[in-house]
């Protein structure tokens, strides 16, 4: 079993990376962004308080959080182990996280932190397009689809994600400095962190990701 969790700025290729390491250790995934915006689409009532963070790119509060991955990770539906991507965001949701995992007597693996310049990011965000109906991610430059603007996988169209525009990007940035930044030296405390260079091909950076895990 293997139990990890995967931090890096917005746009530095997290969501990228779990899905590969997903498939390759048949992991859980426990993305919180993910878990907002399929509730949004669903249009409940965690999905509406939800929406008024989301869209502006601030934090939802931390106590609508630890609860929504709480009950995940108690369903204890991970037969392989999970993937925490997102999540935690701030020092409070750490320290819940620490609480969790020591009442299901479960221990972190590793935390992969992918580390990306943010004039880098800015270009990933701007570029990234996703399917809202089966959750695939491309970039009109690097990974772009086969036909501009529809899926390959489902042929819906794809949207650009209102925390896409810039604006909402410079505060999740601005966010990410102050909030998560600060949890790297908590999991470095913890002899836990893995930096990875998250600026070359998505290739290379699953390959260093899996070598720093002792493959
Ligand atoms: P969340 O969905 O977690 O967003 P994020 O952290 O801002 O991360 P992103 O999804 O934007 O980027 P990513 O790192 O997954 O990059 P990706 O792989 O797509 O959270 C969204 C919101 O939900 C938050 O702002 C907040 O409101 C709320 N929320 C979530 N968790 C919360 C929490 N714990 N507490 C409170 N609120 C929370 O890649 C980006 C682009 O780059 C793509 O187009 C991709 O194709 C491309 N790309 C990826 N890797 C590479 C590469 N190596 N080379 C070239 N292009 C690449």
């Amino acid at each position: 079993m293997i139990n990890l969790l995967i931090m890096g700025k917005p746009g530095a290729g997290k969501g990228t990376q779990s899905k590969k390491l997903l498939k390759h250790y048949k992991l859980a995934h426990i993305s919180t962004g993910n878990i907002y915006r399929e509730e949004i689409s669903k249009g409940t009532a965690i999905g509406k308080e939800a929406k008024k963070y989301l869209d502006d790119g601030n934090l939802v509060p931390d106590k609508m959080t630890n609860d929504i991955v709480w009950d995940v990770l108690n369903e204890n539906n991970y037969p392989h182990g999970f993937m925490l991507d997102g999540y935690p965001r701030t020092r409070a949701q750490a320290e819940a996280l620490d609480e969790m995992l020591k009442k299901l007597d479960i221990k972190l693996s590793a935390v992969i932190n992918v580390d990306v310049k943010d004039d880098v990011l800015l270009h990933r965000m701007a570029g990234r397009r996703v399917c809202p109906n089966c959750g695939h991610t491309y970039h009109t430059d690097y990974h772009p689809p086969k036909i501009d603007g529809i899926c390959d996988h489902c042929g819906h169209e794809l949207i650009q994600r209102p925390d896409d525009l810039e604006e909402s990007v410079m505060n999740r940035l601005a966010i990410y400095n102050e909030k998560t930044k600060p949890l790297l030296d908590y999991y470095d405390e913890k002899k836990l962190l893995v930096v990875i260079d998250g600026e070359q091909s998505t290739n290379k950076v699953f390959q260093d990701i899996l070598k720093e895990l002792g493959e």
